[in-house]
């Protein structure tokens, strides 16, 4: 007897092209099969009107675990991806001490399994201590279970250290992570332009991304690297990954939702939950990423959920760290930027969400075919909700979404056949 079946919903997987009304089963973890036949479980879940689709990947969660438990600990960061549909997140290793080690991967893995929510998958850092200057032990990483590698929070400044990490990542077959930023070029708070000039505030100009980005895209086409762009967020590099793509070099990208929804003109405000790196920019560039994401030259959607505690973040502007969290209500941001403006439809929205990410990091996961491992996130996509940062799973409650209303929210978050989450 099957363990679950998910009845009457609308099953897409983009991995395969399926998009039909069908019911899906469960057994030991993995997908028995997607059936019109009556079948029998332990347990039945009705979904009518409601999609089913593999366990929502996010590439880019800062979980803050080991050091900075105050923000978020591993297990309250996999909690908060599981009531946002998430089966699966990478944690990003800029933690204290950095994940630049077999030890911390270990640590990770070991805190994800003790959560027992998503899974956590750790980046490694690509750089000893996050500093720059000198590889760290990947293939040890690796082999622990790392699977990919970042110095995320800042971009590899040294072309010779980028091209060795390129080199050194092509051989054990992993990806990189880069945060395009030359740091020559990282002079301010907020974008730079008219908002910034006006506010007073320093600016942080698109040419700082987008000048790191073609330097990589020039030491990739020289190696056989997997090279990934994190939280593209200017018109520019959305043109300079399309072209790369067209050259066919293997590239990938991400995209946030606040790259996907919000301007600098939000930082009038002066509230810090509008400060994030790379920052806010223009409209322009705001529709270049939406129009990117839907043609694929981005590959997936990704939160960067970073929290910070009120004591940090609840500063002036100028001083605040950077960084916002959004897990718990991703889902309904993409509908808004992506499906409610009809530049895509679900099964477009989910591919960006489930097999686009599970690509970038080779993972047999993002699909529900049978034999697949059974992640499977189940979505009312006509539900109305207002998003309450108040009763976020998270610690932190740096998110300025609070009170925005959304349509489309995860209702069941299974993992490895466990349900993990019900709304
Ligand atoms: O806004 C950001 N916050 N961007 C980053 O790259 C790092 C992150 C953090 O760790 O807070």
């Amino acid at each position: 007897m099957n363990d679950i079946l998910i009845t009457n919903g609308r099953v897409i997987d983009p991995s395969s092209g399926r998009d039909e009304l069908c019911d899906l089963a469960i057994k030991d973890g993995f997908i028995a099969g997607a059936t019109r036949k009556p079948a029998r479980a332990k347990e039945v879940i009705d979904a009518a009107g409601k999609i089913v689709c593999p366990g929502l990947i996010d590439l880019h969660v800062h979980c803050r675990e080991p050091g900075h438990e105050e923000e978020e600990t591993i297990a309250t960061a996999s909690a908060s991806a599981i009531a946002g549909g998430f089966s699966t997140i990478l944690a990003m290793p800029n933690t204290h001490p950095p994940q630049d080690d077999e030890t911390t991967v270990l640590y990770v893995l070991h805190q994800a399994a003790r959560a027992g929510g998503a899974n956590v998958l750790p980046v490694g850092c690509l750089t000893k201590k996050r500093e720059g200057n000198e590889l760290a032990e990947m293939g040890m990483m690796y082999k622990a279970g790392a699977v990919a590698f970042s110095d995320d929070g800042d971009g590899v400044a040294s072309t010779s250290v980028m091209q060795r990490a390129l080199q050194y990542a092509s051989m054990i077959g992993a990806p990189i992570l880069q945060h395009c930023q030359d740091p020559d070029l990282f002079t301010g708070v907020m974008n730079s332009g008219a908002v910034a000039v006006r506010l007073g505030l320093g600016g942080i100009a698109a040419s700082g991304e987008e000048i790191m980005l073609r330097r990589d895209l020039e030491l990739v086409a020289r190696t056989s690297a997997r090279y990934h762009v994190m939280h593209v967020s200017s018109a520019g590099s959305v043109e300079l990954i399309r072209a790369a793509k067209r050259d066919g070099l293997r590239v990938t990208a991400e995209a946030t939702a606040h790259h996907l929804l919000l301007t600098d003109a939000a930082c009038t405000s002066f509230d810090p939950n509008y400060k994030m790196n790379p920052p806010l920019r223009r409209a322009s560039d705001v529709d270049a990423l939406r129009a990117g994401v839907a043609d694929g030259t981005i590959d997936c959607l990704a939160s960067d959920h970073a929290p910070h505690s009120n004591e940090e973040k609840d500063l002036e502007f100028a001083v605040a760290p950077f960084g916002i969290i959004s897990l718990e209500c991703a889902l309904g941001l993409y509908v808004k930027a992506l499906v409610e403006t009809k530049l895509m439809d679900w099964p477009g929205l989910i591919a960006r969400m489930t097999c686009g990410p599970a690509a970038v990091i080779r993972r047999p996961i993002g699909r529900i075919s049978p034999g697949d491992i059974a992640d499977v996130t189940i979505i009312d996509p006509k539900k109305r909700w207002t998003v309450n940062v108040g009763k976020f799973a998270s610690k932190s409650r740096n998110c300025p979404y609070d009170g925005w209303r959304l349509k489309g929210r995860a209702v069941v978050t299974i993992v490895g056949g466990n349900v993990r989450f019900r709304l």
